[in-house]
């Protein structure tokens, strides 16, 4: 039996470039969708797959974050003088959602280097990340804390792109899995491929589980695509120490940090709920056929 998940990892100290003007100033991770902020999702995925304790990596121009998961007793009192007990709840209720830290990535030098951030505070434990400007709602990563129990091996999470979009991602060739649906064997990963060069349209999504080990090779990697220290380079070098399984989805993931995406997951989100969906789902049909759209 492999040593359980307890910690998470949220890297989110990026400087947020494909969303610029918002995020020169509000963290691209504090984007709300319809009225919760991206990165609570991504602590409430955590939560809900039985993480306890989770580190944020954070930078001096984020600090909004922090706010978040804090209480706001002053807020919480109005609200409760008012009545608004459901509202107080809410707002005290953030700051119990679990043990979470921060620490801050002094410059923005890469996924790598901010997962390595976490070295003291993981210590000899395994981990998982989720990148937090992605949003699932596919059980991804209670899928992969559920393979490290089974397995005791690094995971990442798998979906299939269209190949001509495969040079924005990591990319990864696998190899089926006897007695296995979705977890794959890894037995390469490049960082964002070029079409010709990718070894399959099998794209790296925003979620990963690691043995403690990884830190060790995030120590050693050097600046790769970009310039920037890749978690990518690190868990190919890693891969030839020890084994990396691959879990495979095919829907429920938003990219925020994408203007395109940012707006699929603010209708679908909406849509989906009982307060706002109904009227929501009008407008779009008048929007629809005002624009002539079908
Ligand atoms: P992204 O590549 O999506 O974030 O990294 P970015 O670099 O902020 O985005 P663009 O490309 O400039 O728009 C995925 C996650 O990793 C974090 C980001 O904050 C995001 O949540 N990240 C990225 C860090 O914490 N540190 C880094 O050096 C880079």
């Amino acid at each position: 039996m492999s040593a359980p998940v307890r910690k998470a990892v949220i890297p989110a100290a990026g400087l947020g470039t494909r969303f610029l003007p918002f995020s020169k100033a509000v963290p691209k991770e504090m984007l709300p969708v319809v009225d919760r902020p991206v990165i609570q999702y991504v602590v409430e995925e955590a939560v809900s797959a039985g993480i306890e304790d989770i580190l944020i990596i954070t930078s001096r121009h984020k600090k909004v974050m922090e706010d978040h998961f804090d209480r706001h007793t002053e807020l919480e009192a109005a609200l409760e003088g008012k009545g608004k007990t459901a509202e107080s709840d809410i707002v005290r209720d953030l700051a119990n959602l679990a043990d979470i830290h921060f620490v801050r990535q002094g410059e923005a030098l890469g996924l790598g280097h901010a997962i390595g951030t976490a070295r003291n505070h993981i210590g000899d434990e395994p981990f998982v990340v989720l990148l937090g400007d992605d949003i699932m709602t596919a059980p991804v990563l209670k899928g992969m804390v559920d393979t490290y129990a089974n397995h005791g091996s690094s995971t990442v999470a798998l979906m299939e792109v269209p190949m001509e979009n495969i040079s924005s991602y990591g990319c990864a060739a696998a190899q089926a899995i006897e007695g296995e649906d979705r977890v794959v064997k890894v037995t390469e990963l490049v960082e964002k491929p070029s079409m010709e060069e990718a070894p399959s349209n099998l794209a790296v999504m925003g979620r990963y589980l690691f043995t403690p080990a990884i830190f060790e090779e995030i120590a050693n990697t050097k600046p790769g695509v970009g310039g920037e220290i890749q978690i990518t380079d690190a868990m190919a070098s890693l891969m030839t120490k020890q084994d990396m399984l691959g879990f495979t989805f095919s829907e429920g993931r938003y990219d925020t940090g994408k203007k395109s995406d940012y707006l699929r997951a603010m209708i679908d989100f909406t849509l989906a709920r009982e307060d706002l969906g109904p009227e929501f789902r009008e407008l779009l049909v008048e929007t629809v056929k005002r624009e002539g759209l079908v």
